[in-house]
């Protein structure tokens, strides 16, 4: 009977834990109202450590870091601008945040992970073709055209192109309040110091000439 009972104990124990949120799957839940990052405080913590309360003001709560158009004027034809905890320290501990996304016509957001956040999107001008892989290698896209959603799974390899006669816009939220952004090109070809050519060329199964013009692209050389 006791046998039983601690059987029992333990399958209720083994449940509850199976269901409760993973918590490292997203920002930790905030344990009160209001934190707003104080950016000059020299203590680090996971996040940001919140300002006196009695400095908080509204300004605090509201932001104008993604209002106003990006320059598109690159090679990618593309800007993103990051409304994060970064821009906008009302964000902290709140677990959310939102980018603007302005693409030029032909313009694309290039392949890119974000390993804190998964995205959800709204196209808000123009049609943009949006794709992205999964750890399967399978990969999904569709074109996503204005007054629609779509969303990318936590730390998937994602893009955005345009594909409209136009510019596009889009505005996309995050759940963390800094979701963090591995440029595909960047991390590969642009990180410093650089990642060795022979690490590329036998990653890639090309020659050095190619692993070099990568390189000369994005910052290395
Ligand atoms: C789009 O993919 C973004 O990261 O804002
Ligand atoms: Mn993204």
């Amino acid at each position: 009977m006791e046998l039983q009972l601690l059987a029992k104990t333990l399958f209720l124990l083994l449940s509850i834990t199976t269901l409760l949120p993973a918590s490292s799957g997203r920002d930790p839940d905030p344990v009160q109202d209001i934190c707003v990052a104080d950016m000059k405080c020299g203590v680090t913590v996971n996040g940001f450590p919140c300002k006196p309360m009695s400095e908080v003001v509204s300004d605090d709560f509201f932001s104008s870091a993604i209002s106003k158009e990006g320059d598109t004027n690159n090679p990618s034809g593309f800007k993103v601008t990051a409304g994060n905890v970064l821009s906008f320290p009302g964000l902290n501990t709140l677990g959310l945040s939102m980018n603007r996304v302005d693409l030029a016509v032909g313009g694309i957001n290039p392949l890119h992970v974000h390993p804190r956040a998964t995205e959800l999107g709204f196209v808000v001008t123009g049609e943009v073709l949006v794709g992205f892989v999964t750890t399967s290698n399978v990969y999904y896209s569709k074109v996503i055209k204005a007054g629609e959603n779509f969303v990318i799974p936590r730390g998937l390899m994602h893009f955005e192109l345009n594909v409209g006669p136009g510019k596009a816009l889009e505005l996309n939220v995050f759940d963390s309040q800094l979701p963090g952004t591995l440029s595909a090109p960047l991390s590969l070809f642009g990180s410093k110091p650089a990642i060795p050519t022979e690490v590329l060329t036998k990653t890639f199964l090309v020659e050095p000439n190619i692993i070099h013009l990568l390189k000369s692209k994005f910052g290395n050389y």
